[in-house]
């Protein structure tokens, strides 16, 4: 199939190297040439483990190719929408202005059976208002909505063999032919037996929110009972481990400790409140504003136990924060409760140092008064406490007995309750961490 890709970040960049390896010739359109100039170079803007290789193999076939020219779209049948929509500023609703102009770019190439795409999460309602838009255009051209469900960090990976397709399309015969034409892109993971919901467009965009929502809520509610089991003096791991073998409950996402952040489930969760609202349903989803002041009440509750380690005050006290991307194998620090701990710490006084595998220059972009340091031994030299914020795999597996004589004092918190505390403790540390004695 010839195939556009509108955006070329997180979402798109993946999907058209995922796709051209699939065998499609794909074109990845963007409005920043340098991130086009990048990725036509082979080198993924941000950090993707599997991205680098992928690129350059489909380049190779001459199958992949990026512009910043919507034009480059006209050629291609199928065309997806893989542009962000952020949280707009001092508002919970989403921005939608660049999957306004990624369509409006779109419209004036549009073919008699070209089909559009649109793969990023948006508020319902949205599909229905861009659909008119393709019809108006090219009365032969249909939209079809199709979420997508990848995670940052197996982005790859999710998009060659995702758990399940989710199509949205009118119920018309101009709908079923697209998705046919989607049928025949996905061949390969359908083929596998990927199971497919094909429903309305309304039902299509909802089930992305709905499922981020669930995520979002099943990572609080595990951080509301770290809230009990410190007043308890339980323990949430061996709780969520107890909870988690009930199959209907399972443990996957209920790892307490810093909470939920990233480019997604905070905007997200956001976003479909402000959508309930102006539909008229904002009591169906105010359970999530407690999610999200469950969420962030975790974020303060670290900087009060680094302040109880630290006997009372963390006023001129040094902090290694380990951790500045919103989670392991990933460079993105949007919403990083990490970030957001280590500038907390800051700015009430303490002398906080952060590293990352990966994400330190996106970190400094967005927080230049941090002090950063590239490797945990220059993070930790004379550290008071020792903050591990992100669950790196190099983190998890730092030797405690090596890194205590690299510190001042042998303080560790473990904001993802990914250390082994028996471990820790045996060598010397005072080690504390959300929701666990
Ligand atoms: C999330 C969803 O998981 C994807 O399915 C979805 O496609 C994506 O958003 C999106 O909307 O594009 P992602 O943002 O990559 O994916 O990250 P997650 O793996 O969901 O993690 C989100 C946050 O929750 C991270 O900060 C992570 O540390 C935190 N988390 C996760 C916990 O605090 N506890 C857990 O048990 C799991």
């Amino acid at each position: 199939m010839q195939i556009s890709v509108f955006g070329c970040g997180y979402l798109g960049a993946v999907h058209a190297a995922c796709m051209a390896h699939l065998g499609h010739e794909v074109v990845g359109i963007d409005v920043l040439p340098e991130q086009v100039a990048l990725l036509g170079q082979g080198r993924a803007p941000f950090h993707e483990p599997g991205l680098p290789e992928l690129l350059e193999s489909s380049l190779a076939t001459g199958r992949l190719s990026f512009s910043i020219d919507a034009a480059s779209a006209a050629s291609a049948t199928v065309h997806f929408i893989c542009v962000g929509t952020p949280q707009k500023k001092n508002e919970y609703a989403a921005d939608l202005r660049y999957v306004r102009a990624a369509v409006t770019g779109l419209l004036p190439f549009l073919k008699p059976g070209d089909v559009v795409v649109g793969k990023s999460t948006v508020p319902v309602g949205t599909a229905e208002e861009l659909a008119e838009l393709v019809h108006e255009a090219q009365p032969e051209a249909e939209l079809i909505w199709n979420p997508e469900f990848l995670r940052e960090g197996f982005a790859v990976e999710d998009t060659l063999r995702p758990d399940r397709f989710v199509y949205g399309v009118a119920d018309t015969d101009q709908g079923r032919a697209a998705a046919a034409v989607l049928d025949e892109v996905y061949a390969r993971a359908l083929g596998d037996g990927t199971p497919k919901i094909e429903t309305d467009l309304a039902t299509a965009q909802l089930v992305k929110v709905a499922a981020n929502s669930f995520l979002a809520t099943k990572i609080s509610f595990i951080n509301a009972m770290a809230e009990l089991c410190e007043a308890t003096g339980a323990d949430v791991t061996q709780l969520a481990d107890a909870i988690g073998h009930d199959a209907r409950i399972g443990r996957r996402f209920l790892n307490a400790g810093l909470g939920f952040g990233g480019g997604c489930l905070p905007k997200d969760i956001r976003a479909f409140m402000a959508r309930a609202g102006e539909l008229g349903v904002d009591q169906a989803l105010s359970f999530l504003r407690e999610v999200d002041s469950i969420n962030m009440r975790r974020r303060v509750r670290m900087v009060d136990l680094a302040r109880e380690v630290c006997g009372g005050s963390i006023v001129g006290r040094k902090i290694a924060v380990l951790g500045a991307a919103f989670k392991p194998d990933s460079d993105d620090v949007r919403d990083s409760p990490a970030l957001s701990v280590a500038a907390q710490m800051q700015l009430q006084g303490a002398y906080v140092t952060v590293s990352d595998p990966q994400a330190i220059d996106n970190a400094a972009k967005k927080w230049p008064d941090l002090v950063f340091a590239a490797s945990v031994e220059d993070a930790v030299a004379d550290a008071e406490v020792v903050l591990v914020a992100t669950e790196w795999p190099e983190y998890v597996g730092l030797d405690p007995t090596a890194l205590r004589s690299k510190v001042r004092e042998p303080n560790v918190l473990d904001g993802r309750n990914c250390l082994d505390p028996v471990a820790w403790r045996a060598a010397g540390w005072t080690y504390r961490a959300l929701g666990r004695r």
